[in-house]
């Protein structure tokens, strides 16, 4: 009998490729930058699955090029560059990648709010640029950390353990989400506040909640008006949260007082954009999970997932359970 047909839309780490070895017949596309339109609509006929990414949308025409595909596995947690209702519609099973970046994505965060608070990376250029001529008391002063607030928007698993690190480090925890977080209110004292007094009370406003039509462009001109003139906001989650011609309005014009991002309104980020220039930003190139831990787990699980809906089984990180009969 013949293996089911999957395509590897992205260079997984071979933690997964292995996985997938002697039970299902699978190619993968290794070169710089994502698979264009035309590459993905060859290597999808008569697939029976695909790992997709980020880097490429997943939308009803791409689905109808394989009238066998029965899941696409992605490899992330977010899956909005996936159209889950045409999938559903199509009876094709969506997953993705939990858990297994909720530290690595957490960690990222706190590296944003430190190296925004305490301006790191301005630092590293300032030093490296020769203009480092003496110690002195007023040289690249920041924001104290410890014993500030931190106002996190979607307390899911990566909000909670932003609030676990937040914690340690002292701030003072308050958060807006879909649902009460009681352990999180126990065990790091979190107050669920209106996302209002979130925007007037926090010295840290960090976005941990998935893009999806109720928070696409969430965050605007208004939100950042809200905002302490002294506070600083971070983006650790997807760029559509956020209008990003109305975040550089408010860090040029000085509305907050500065931003750490790791996701952008679109990736890769051209280089003129205006943002990129901004000494009061801190810019990475959304590498959150990024850890060997995560990116090995990540590829395990985008396989497992791949696996277990071809083997006619629900796969454990199933996002549309209304495709599963
Ligand atoms: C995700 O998983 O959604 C991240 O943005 C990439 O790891």
């Amino acid at each position: 009998m013949s293996l089911p047909k999957v395509y590897v839309g992205l260079p997984i780490q071979e933690a997964g490729l292995e996985l997938l070895r002697g039970k299902v017949e699978f190619k993968i596309w290794k070169e710089d930058g994502p698979p264009s339109r035309e590459v993905l609509f060859k290597e999808l006929e008569g697939a029976d699955g695909l790992i997709s990414g980020l880097p490429f949308r997943v939308d009803g025409e791409l689905m109808d090029v394989s009238p066998k595909l029965k899941v696409v596995s992605n490899y992330a947690v977010g899956y909005d560059n996936i159209d889950v209702p045409a999938a559903t519609k199509r009876g094709i099973l969506i997953t993705n990648t939990p858990d297994v970046l909720t530290a690595a994505t957490a960690d990222l965060a706190l590296l944003l709010i430190l190296a925004t608070a305490r301006r790191a990376f301005e630092a590293n250029e300032f030093m490296r640029s020769g203009k480092w001529k003496t110690w002195g008391p007023d040289l690249l002063v920041g924001m104290e950390v410890s014993g500030s607030t931190i106002g996190i928007i979607g307390m899911g698993k990566i909000g909670g353990a932003v609030a676990r690190r937040a914690f340690g480090f002292g701030m003072k925890i308050i958060y807006y989400s879909e649902e009460r977080r009681l352990d999180i209110e126990e065990s790091c004292g979190a107050k669920f506040v209106s996302m209002e007094e979130l925007l007037k009370e926090s010295d840290i406003v960090t976005l941990h909640c998935l893009l999806n039509e109720q928070t696409r462009n969430m965050f605007g001109e208004a939100q950042f008006q809200m905002m302490k003139k002294t506070a600083i906001f971070i983006n650790t989650a997807r760029g559509a949260i956020v209008d990003q011609k109305a975040l550089y309005k408010a860090c040029s014009e000085k509305w907050i007082w500065a931003a750490g991002l790791d996701v952008y309104e679109a990736e890769p980020v051209p280089l003129d954009d205006p943002i990129l220039k901004l000494t009061n930003v801190t810019t990475l190139p959304h590498i959150a999970s990024a850890s060997n831990v995560s990116r090995n787990g990540m590829a395990r699980k985008a396989a497992i997932n791949l696996l277990e809906a071809l083997q006619g089984n629900r796969p454990p990180d199933l996002v549309n359970p209304e495709a599963w009969k």
